[in-house]
């Protein structure tokens, strides 16, 4: 969750590792600092932004830095807190992203020693480890300071009169970008883009050391070779580009993204081989994911359920990792769009333990859970930087569409009509994006309220959840995703004029029930806002709102629904002045437990 950076070069510090530092807020935001070193070590920090940060740091002196935006989670946000974190003399600091798991034990023992830790972080105690083992030798004190270490961690450390830069990691995300007389390490790509586009993805267990003009891998005291790979994503990708927030950047994006998915699906097929020479050997499948990518994962069951009537079981990545039984034979389907989550990357490692296929559908390119995955579907949704998914979801749909109908052994006719309907949802999508003032209008009305519930059924059951999620998110207002069926067993009680209802409708088997379900809310004194296909001129008389939508094949309906919703709740944030990039306490990319 938090973001790390460094810098070595032959250019100041400072402003670099600012500018990438901002750019790894989405990681979380709580606090920031930077140190840079020239004569001594200079350490800047506080429980506040990197801009507000930025201006209040005078010039520092120094070619090489690192960098901390903190997601807290032990010890409150505050300047004391705050990393980089430093020994007793101050001459070593480190940033770290994970959780190490003993720390208590090891302040314990380093406070015997005679160690003075000021913090209530767990990071603290690994920069004094590494004062109690350094005599001389930056890298060999660092690796021996991790042997004591339990957890996950990413760190960079910098210490006084070494120029250099040492990073490990285990668990965590962390990068090495390779540029021209100077060298980057990062937590994720978007930090450094502005500067390289070669990477070297480190693996667990490596300790890099960084130069400005070298970079040496070693694992297990031995120098080993890592290939460097070409991030394809460009600079702009990774900006606003003349929009407010990233998010409504990346929502307009959607068209794109979904033919962007499209067009991969040569590389799909290729990465799909062993499914397809499964295919009639698979009993069950089990999905996986956290969060928006979860409610991509139930969609999924219904797409696979009905395409290639196969039972599919879904579940939460971190209830999975306490309850979840599974056989080998299962096909596991794993969604994570940064391929980062903690919960999903320890629920992977439990599939594979038992023996399951595990097929990632994943985001980043060269994120851990690809190297955990027997087979990596890439969606092709750029970097989302937005800390509410969007496009990325709409990109998992994407790649569990193109690859149930690969699979699916409809007849040539209904084949026919899935890629055609597949092919226009850029269109439809875009007809969504153009209603924007319309659902601007109702965001307005909806921004009032303090509850909300979203219902829908079968296939939208899990847009009401995301619609729900979406708008809790960035705008605070309680949103619950509701089985419509279910409402009448108990949330019936909180129905009424100060609870509306965003009800997603679908031209399927569920159409006369959700009918029913709205007539019953109605009844109950809640407005009812109807997501609707056009034309659907009986929920016009029965909803007091309607947002239309296009038609489309009642399974594709998902993506222009939960388009409109991200809409609704991006405009109704905005309406009520949050903050939809960065909403509070959440970071993109949950990477503890
Ligand atoms: C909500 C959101 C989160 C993520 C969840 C899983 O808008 O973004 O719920 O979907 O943290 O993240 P990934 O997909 O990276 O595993």
């Amino acid at each position: 969750m938090c973001g790390i950076v460094g810098y070595i070069g032959d250019k100041p510090a400072q402003p670099i590792v600012l500018d990438c530092l901002s750019k790894l807020e989405y990681r979380g935001y709580d606090s920031c600092g930077i140190a840079v070193s020239s004569s001594g070590i200079e350490v800047y920090k506080d429980a506040v932004r990197v801009g507000a940060l930025r201006k209040a740091l005078p010039k520092l002196d120094g070619t090489v830095g690192i960098g901390h935006t903190r997601w807290a989670t032990h010890g409150e946000p505050s300047q004391v807190n705050a990393h980089p974190h430093c020994d007793c003399s101050g001459k070593i600091t480190v940033v770290h992203n994970g959780i190490i798991s003993n720390f208590q034990l090891l302040r314990r023992q380093l406070t015997a020693e005679g160690h003075n830790l000021i913090s209530e972080t767990d990071t603290e105690v690994i920069p004094h480890l590494i004062e109690k083992y350094y005599d001389g030798n930056l890298e060999e004190a660092v690796e021996t300071a991790l042997r004591d270490v339990e957890g996950s961690y990413a760190i960079i450390v910098l210490a006084a009169g070494e120029p250099k830069l040492v990073a490990a990691r285990k668990d965590s995300p962390l990068i090495i970008g390779i540029g021209d007389r100077e060298n980057f390490i990062a937590s994720d790509v978007p930090a450094i883009l502005d500067y390289t586009n070669r990477v070297i993805y480190l693996e667990d267990g490596d300790i890099g050391v960084v130069t400005t003009g070298k970079i040496k891998i070693k694992r297990d005291g031995k120098e080993v070779s890592r290939q460097e790979d070409k991030v394809l994503w460009s600079v702009k990708d990774a900006q606003k580009g003349g929009y407010e927030h990233f998010m409504l950047k990346e929502i307009h994006e959607q068209p794109k993204v979904i033919r962007d998915t499209l067009i991969g699906w040569v590389s799909v097929a290729e990465s799909a081989v062993d499914l397809a020479a499964m295919r009639g050997g698979i009993e069950s499948m089990l999905i996986l994911a956290c969060g928006t990518s979860y409610h991509a994962a139930l969609i999924g069951k219904y797409i696979i359920e009905e395409l290639l009537g196969i039972p599919v079981r879904v579940e939460i990545a971190s209830e999975f990792n306490y309850y979840g039984q599974t056989l080998a034979k299962t096909v596991a389907i794993v969604i994570t769009q940064s391929g980062e989550t903690a919960d999903t990357l320890k629920a992977m490692k439990k599939l594979k333990a038992v023996g399951c296929l595990v097929l990632a559908i994943i985001n980043v390119v060269g994120s851990s859970a690809s190297r955990i995955a027997d087979h990596t579907l890439y969606t092709r949704a750029g970097p989302e930087i937005s800390v509410a998914a969007t496009k990325s979801f709409i990109a998992q749909l994407m790649v569990l569409y193109w690859l149930v109908i690969s699979y699916s052994e409809v007849d040539a006719r209904r084949l026919t009509d899935l890629i055609t309907e597949l092919r226009q949802l850029p269109e439809k999508v875009q007809q969504v994006l153009d209603n924007e003032d319309k659902i601007k209008e109702y965001a307005s009305y909806l921004s009032k309220y303090e509850n909300v519930f979203f219902i829908g059924r079968g296939i939208n059951f899990p847009v009401a959840l995301e619609g729900a999620l979406k708008l809790k998110e960035i705008s605070y207002i309680h949103a619950e995703g509701y089985a419509a069926g279910e409402l009448k067993h108990g949330p019936f009680a909180l129905l009424g004029e100060g609870t509306p209802i965003i009800a997603v409708v679908a031209r399927d088997s569920t159409y006369q029930a959700m009918l029913s379900s709205i007539r019953e809310v109605k009844a109950r004194g809640s407005t009812v806002i109807v997501l609707a296909e056009e034309g659907d001129e009986t929920i016009g008389e029965l909803a007091d709102l309607v947002i239309t939508v296009p038609k489309v094949e009642a399974i594709f309906s998902p993506i222009v629904n939960t388009v409109a919703l991200q809409l609704l709740a991006y405009y109704t944030a905005e309406e009520r002045g949050c903050s939809i990039d960065f909403p509070r306490n959440l970071a993109k990319s949950v990477t503890v437990e």
